[in-house]
């Protein structure tokens, strides 16, 4: 497979979210922190989840260093505390709650008869579980406002097998259901919601993972139609365009971000080019 030919480009910051203020977990690093940062580039003001206070505060800090307005929060996606003070940050210091990006996930990485009771629960509190509460606080404040938009980061992983990743899939299959269900059960109070499902994304999260696949990185990039892994700012911008109203009709909707995977029949071809 030759070196990726395609365009990767950031877009000049707009004002798509202007006035707006977002709320977004797991936003210390990777697809979160691009996601916190293109909120804010795209003028909104931006609440930071995570787990990590230092990563949060790197985030929130990035953010007012390119003239934006940040406040960040540590708590863990598991505890329904963590969304109901993110929430009430974002309303008390930004007025209101126009967007919210569900994205913190724990993935583990056994096969099914091999993972424990423990892994299992943690994984679909913080994967699944951390997605009903996110999208429980940002729905109940959104109500009173009459409109907002929610964006779930779910994974190719829930709509296909990838062994090792039982319990996440499942919970990441679960993450497409709530959004359905949320986006068909708000629509008429103004709220739209949506998930997006990212292929392999440049992340520190992957990384182990490649290593561990044989041939390492080249050999796994060279089985994605696009010939690279995606970049964190690639699923931002998908968020981002989401989260505004150019996605004024979209509602319920899985957006594929995955550089051509799901679109490809398993094939022994190797692919041209
Ligand atoms: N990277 C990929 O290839 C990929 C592919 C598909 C889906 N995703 C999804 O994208 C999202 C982000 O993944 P990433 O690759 O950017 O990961 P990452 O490890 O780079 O970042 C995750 C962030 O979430 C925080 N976090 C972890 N557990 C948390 C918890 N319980 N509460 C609050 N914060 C927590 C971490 O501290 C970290 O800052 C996840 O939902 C992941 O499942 C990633």
């Amino acid at each position: 497979m030759s070196p990726a030919r395609d365009r990767i480009g950031d877009p000049p910051a707009g004002d798509l979210l202007k006035g707006g203020a977002v709320v977004v977990t797991g936003a210390g690093s990777g697809i979160g922190r691009a996601c916190a940062l293109a909120c804010a580039a795209e003028g909104a003001s931006v609440v930071v989840g995570d787990i990590d206070d230092a990563l949060a505060l790197a985030t929130a800090e990035s953010i007012a260093r390119r003239g934006g307005q940040a406040r960040h929060h540590r708590g863990d996606v598991a505890e329904s505390a963590t969304h109901e003070a993110l929430a009430e940050i974002c309303s008390r210091d930004f007025g209101k709650i126009s967007g919210w990006i569900n994205n913190a996930a724990f993935s583990g990485g056994a096969l099914l008869g091999e993972t424990t009771d423990e892994d299992w629960q943690r994984i679909q509190a913080v994967t699944l579980g951390g997605v009903f509460q996110g999208c429980r606080s940002a729905i109940t404040r959104m109500i009173e406002s009459g409109a907002g938009a929610i964006v779930n980061i779910a994974s190719s992983a829930g709509l296909a097998a990838e062994p090792g990743l039982a319990a996440y899939g499942a919970a990441k299959a679960g993450v497409f259901s709530l959004t359905r269900n949320a986006a068909v059960e708000y629509a008429g109070q103004g709220i739209r919601v949506n998930a997006i499902s990212p292929g392999p994304i440049d992340t520190p999260a992957l990384g182990s993972w490649l290593e561990a696949f044989p041939g390492g990185r080249s050999a796994f990039e060279a089985q994605i139609p696009q010939g690279r892994l995606g970049r964190p700012e690639e699923i931002a911008q998908s968020a981002v365009f989401l989260l505004s109203d150019r996605a004024s009709f979209i509602n319920g909707a899985a957006l594929v971000a995955d550089g051509g995977i799901h679109a490809r029949l398993a094939s022994p071809r190797s692919l041209p080019g």
